[in-house]
């Protein structure tokens, strides 16, 4: 039995190499993929999933999904991903086409059609989810599990001083979200910046990936190299040597193996109103709130297992 998992990214770099993690994985089946706009904007996301859809052999549906966050208007992050949210890396034309649903549409559907098998996985902005809540109030109750990276919590943002992309470009639908999943019968897991920045992809690490590329001469492989070597020099630019932080990858293998991190409970709310801190999740440490816990942040983590074992996937996978 392989677990069903349903995709919604802003592809972008570190989610093309989530998916080609997930797509090397016999035990899970992607059930879809919703494509929003974050990291680029819609069409340029949009394209990137289908591209990547056809090269891994990605047999689900791949659905558009927003174009603007539900309230602010959009910001993308070119200097992080470049122009076409894949660094330098030059995709070849795609045949796929998409399927024609909104992308919300895609998440109702899959829940409904499998209830409590699903695993929700957001590796962008929260938009398509809290859309898709208002079609389906029930999803919390239909999905087994939601995995979502984004936020910070008692650590600095990458985006604002102290927000993190995926919130920060749409803090209400992350609200939203987070508000409608506190009486979940599963709490989401979130893998916030200060459990994802511990996975720091080296030179070494790189080097892994192109001998990869020129060992099997899969595509994809010499894509994420071309794509990585961008995020290393937008990484070393803002300070961080020539390296990157790699954060979806750990939140889609948790949200598939339970392994690589710990987790620990918190009440967590996003910051809506701040002059300075909009975009911030907020967590409750001391209880201040009186409220439950309505998340699991991962914590603990082991990168070095974690790379290891990314790298061993995307070998196996991509020599089969
Ligand atoms: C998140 O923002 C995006 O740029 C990455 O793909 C990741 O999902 C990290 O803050
Ligand atoms: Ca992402």
């Amino acid at each position: 039995m392989s677990l069903p998992v349903l995709i919604d990214c802003d592809t972008g770099i570190d989610d093309a190499i989530a998916l080609t993690y997930l797509a090397a994985r016999a035990d899970v089946s992607i059930s879809g993929i919703v494509s929003t706009a974050g990291n680029v904007d819609l069409p340029t996301v949009h394209r990137n999933n289908l591209a990547l859809s056809e090269l891994l052999g990605i047999d689900a549906p791949v659905c558009r999904g927003a174009d603007q966050p539900l309230v602010q208007p959009l910001m993308t992050a070119d200097d992080t991903h470049g122009a076409s949210g894949l660094g330098d890396a030059v995709l070849p034309p795609t045949t796929r086409t998409e399927d024609p649903r909104a992308g919300a549409q895609l998440w109702v559907d899959t829940a409904r059609a499998h209830p409590g098998e699903v695993v929700g996985l957001v590796l962008g902005p929260h938009t398509n989810l809290a859309l898709a809540l208002e079609i389906e109030p029930e999803l919390p109750r239909l999905l087994r599990r939601l995995h979502i990276m984004g936020g910070a919590i008692n650590h600095r943002g990458n985006t604002g001083a102290t927000s993190e992309w995926n919130i920060a470009v749409d803090p209400e639908a992350a609200q939203r979200v987070l508000a409608a999943f506190t009486d979940a019968p599963t709490r989401p897991v979130m893998g916030a910046l200060e459990a994802t920045e511990t996975v720091r992809f080296t030179q070494e690490t790189l080097d892994r990936l192109i001998a990869l590329a020129a060992d099997t001469g899969h595509p994809v492989a010499t894509i994420l190299v071309d794509a990585l070597r961008f995020y290393f020099a937008f990484h070393e630019a803002d300070g961080f040597g020539w390296s990157a932080h790699v954060h979806d990858p750990l939140v889609a293998a948790h949200a598939v193996t339970g392994d690589f991190a710990a987790t620990r409970s918190l009440a967590v709310d996003v910051e809506l109103a701040g002059t300075l801190t909009r975009g911030q999740t907020v967590g409750d440490e001391l209880g201040r709130w009186g409220r439950q816990p309505n998340l699991e942040l991962l914590t603990d983590v082991r990168p070095e297992d974690f790379i290891e074992h990314l790298l061993g996937v995307l070998e196996q996978g991509l020599s089969a």
